[in-house]
């Protein structure tokens, strides 16, 4: 059965910190610092949510951390600044190397699927401003179950939806809790590991391979 390969999308496919560049206008200097907070609480907002099965969507979980890290970072934004912003999140970049990679990996028999926190329509809005949404056969969203990662049962739904088994199956990821997340749910899992300084969560629980990029999947991945 040829390999299924599950892309995250936030962080590992799109950099969620392409929003620099504008904050920059808005924030000054403290544009790193805000995009990490932001970026840190959308997450943890997904996790809790999921924790105390009070769903909303990830686009919810993204505006209320803008507005929790303006009040943090004492940053006074109007109405027209926020919106930018959230509208700049629907269009975010992809990371340099994606497009080619995806390219490759689909020209080489693998099933690609994109599997993400996002909603459908945020991530077909993503995907294909960042000109990535034909590598697809399919997008899954953990919207259907109404839950985030890294609830086990996203990534079963993920396998149901794709028509994969989690032998035959690996989600590839940046963030170590959604690689941590799908091995735990039966899946293998390659871990982006694209800068020297990110750490990975000493769980005892370890990536099946790691990379650098996702150009190195292709050797790596053999069934
Ligand atoms: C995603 O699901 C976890 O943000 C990550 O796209």
């Amino acid at each position: 059965m040829a390999v299924t390969l599950a892309f995250d999308v936030y962080g590992t496919l799109i950099d969620t910190h392409g929003v620099v560049t504008s904050l920059q206008t808005l924030v000054g200097a403290k544009a790193q610092d805000f995009s990490q907070t932001w970026r840190d609480k959308q997450l943890e907002y997904s996790f809790r949510r999921g924790l105390m099965q009070n769903y909303v969507s990830f686009a919810v979980c993204t505006q209320q951390a803008l507005d929790y890290t303006c009040a943090y970072h004492r940053i006074n934004l109007n109405e027209k600044q926020r919106d930018s912003l959230l509208a700049i999140y629907r269009v975010l970049p992809a990371f340099n190397e994606v497009k080619e990679a995806l390219e490759q990996l689909k020209s080489t028999d693998f099933r690609l699927f994109a599997f993400s926190n996002g909603s459908p329509d945020a991530l077909e809005d993503l995907l294909a401003a960042a000109g990535i949404r034909d590598c697809f056969l399919g997008v899954v969203s953990v919207d259907d179950l109404k839950s985030f990662k890294p609830n086990p049962g996203v990534y079963s739904h993920f396998l149901r939806k794709s028509g994969a088994t989690g032998g035959s199956a690996w989600l590839i990821s940046s963030n170590p809790f959604d690689v941590i997340g799908a091995i735990s749910a039966g899946m293998k899992s390659a871990w982006v590991q694209r800068s020297p300084e990110a750490i990975f969560d000493p769980w005892g629980i370890e990536p099946s391979i790691i990379v650098k990029s996702l150009t190195e999947l292709s050797q790596q991945i053999t069934g």
